[in-house]
């Protein structure tokens, strides 16, 4: 793809955002809601509009070209609805699609990464675990951040495997997602881990069960409060951030592209956010036979 004629400060004024437009922030699923949280304590005056894509959830069993394509559609979604700006909070989306995203749409981006710089930076073993989706992990993203900044640390990097999964359906602590985490971790105790970096913006909500099995033997790096900052410093950039105003409540705008209803139910038991949640279709070039498959085959059962 060109690259985009317009300088970034140009390309939104050629967008008219104004300031008292919302923050976009999008996930594949409920993950991103950690990174809400942080914008919400860091941005208070923000409003924000915040898109789960449950309904093709999870990106890292997608391959590369779905995951742009639905990272590129619900940005031009997003930015149809109004989005000032849009924070990428997912690491999947991020490592396999923010440049080209960056690229097509005309505002402000925002990505998340693992946290390998601040793991590396704080490891006295200088052992340390990562937990991420496969599809981040194997991004040359992830392995550029590992040749800048890992150093001399040794970087244990571990597919989460069903556990965003398990935060979709609002499990944050079974027996079963217990004994899934503890398979992940031991070993990395085992090796003299003594940093975890959460590289996937669902692991946060399962804090509590990884403290359980780690004690504070393992220091957990989230980056959800460095990106909130990061977006306060993009906002300010490009002249976005919104004034204060006390007269308004400032609540999000939840969208699920499934039913939200556990969209609903974590936001409310984590977020302490009471709030209903859209159904929005967004199709993008991907989905639409997987769309009209779905429909031949009700069509054909009822
Ligand atoms: N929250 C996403 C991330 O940070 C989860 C990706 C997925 O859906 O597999 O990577």
């Amino acid at each position: 793809m060109s690259a985009h004629p317009l300088s970034p400060s140009a390309r939104v004024s050629a967008v008219a955002a104004n300031a008292n437009a919302p923050v976009g922030i999008f996930d594949s699923g409920l993950g991103g809601l950690s990174v809400l949280r942080a914008v919400r304590a860091e941005l208070p005056d923000e409003t924000i509009l915040y898109v789960a894509d449950s309904l093709y959830a999870p990106y890292g069993d997608r391959d590369d070209d779905f995951i742009a394509d639905r990272t590129l559609t619900i940005g031009q979604w997003l930015m149809q609805q109004g989005a000032k700006a849009l924070v990428v909070a997912c690491n999947t989306a991020t490592a396999q699609s923010i440049a080209m995203a960056r690229e097509a749409l005309p505002i402000p981006l925002v990505g998340v990464e693992p946290g390998i710089k601040p793991a590396a930076l704080q490891s006295k073993t200088r052992v340390a675990g990562v937990l991420a989706t496969q599809v981040t992990l194997r991004s040359a993203r992830f392995q550029d951040l590992l040749a800048r900044y890992a150093a001399d640390c040794r970087f244990l990097c571990q597919p989460g495997h069903d556990l965003v999964q398990a935060v979709e359906r609002c499990d944050v602590g079974s027996a079963e997602l217990r004994a899934l985490l503890r398979g992940y971790l031991e070993p990395m105790l085992d090796a003299g881990a003594d940093t975890l970096v959460l590289g996937c913006t669902h692991y946060p909500f399962l804090n509590a069960a990884i403290r359980d099995i780690v004690g504070d033997r393992l220091t957990l790096i989230d980056t959800s409060v460095a990106i909130a900052r990061q977006l306060g410093r993009v906002l300010d950039q490009h002249g976005l951030r919104a004034q204060p105003d006390e007269a308004l409540t400032v609540a999000p705008r939840f969208c699920s592209t499934g039913d939200g209803s556990h969209q609903q139910q974590l936001a409310a038991s984590l977020l302490l956010i009471e709030a209903a949640v859209e159904h929005v279709a967004i199709p993008s070039r991907r989905t639409a036979n997987l769309s009209s498959r779905a429909a031949v085959g009700r069509a054909i059962l009822s």
